[in-house]
């Protein structure tokens, strides 16, 4: 279910449950976000304020975390998100080159969205992979030592 489908009664008692889960401790925040952001495709402002309310922390705060970690969002994002490492081990193993790919193959700058909401293009920090940069992760899976070549093919697999 994704936020648009989603009642704020239902938000309301997801984002309770997901607190709850966490055992109410504002130092799960990030994982809180993370699992709040499965649930709605990414963190609208009324799920920031369940979460500030249900720890019990200013909406700043919440809103801070969610906007410094790269894996969240508070925009809404496509059905599969392709994050590029940015990095310098994967920069200087040529991660520009497979994002020249990745924007000609979709057709939008990055941090853009397709108009059909397929996919969502996003630089990300390490991905914890450098050794087989460059790297880059659609969804959960990630990617590593790719060319320009390797792009079209990967892409394929989400159409
Ligand atoms: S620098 Fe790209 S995966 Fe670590």
């Amino acid at each position: 279910m994704d936020v648009v489908s989603m009642s704020l009664d239902s938000l309301e008692s997801a984002v309770k449950e997901i607190v709850q889960r966490h055992g109410g401790s504002e130092y799960e925040l990030v994982a809180i976000l993370n699992d709040v952001q499965k649930v709605c495709g990414y963190l609208p402002e009324s799920a920031l304020i369940q979460v500030a309310k249900g720890l019990d922390v200013p909406l700043s705060k919440v809103y801070g975390v969610a906007t410094f970690y790269s894996l969240l969002s508070v925009e809404p994002l496509g059905e599969h998100v392709i994050r590029v490492c940015e990095n310098a081990p994967c920069h200087l193993l040529g991660a520009e080159s497979l994002v020249d790919v990745l924007q000609k193959e979709l057709g939008i700058p990055m941090g853009g969205t397709t108009s059909c909401g397929k996919f969502s293009l996003k630089y990300t920090s390490c991905l914890g992979v450098c050794g087989v940069a460059p790297a880059i992760m659609i969804d959960d899976e990630v990617y590593g030592n790719l060319t320009p070549d390797d792009i079209p093919v990967i892409l394929d697999k989400y159409r």
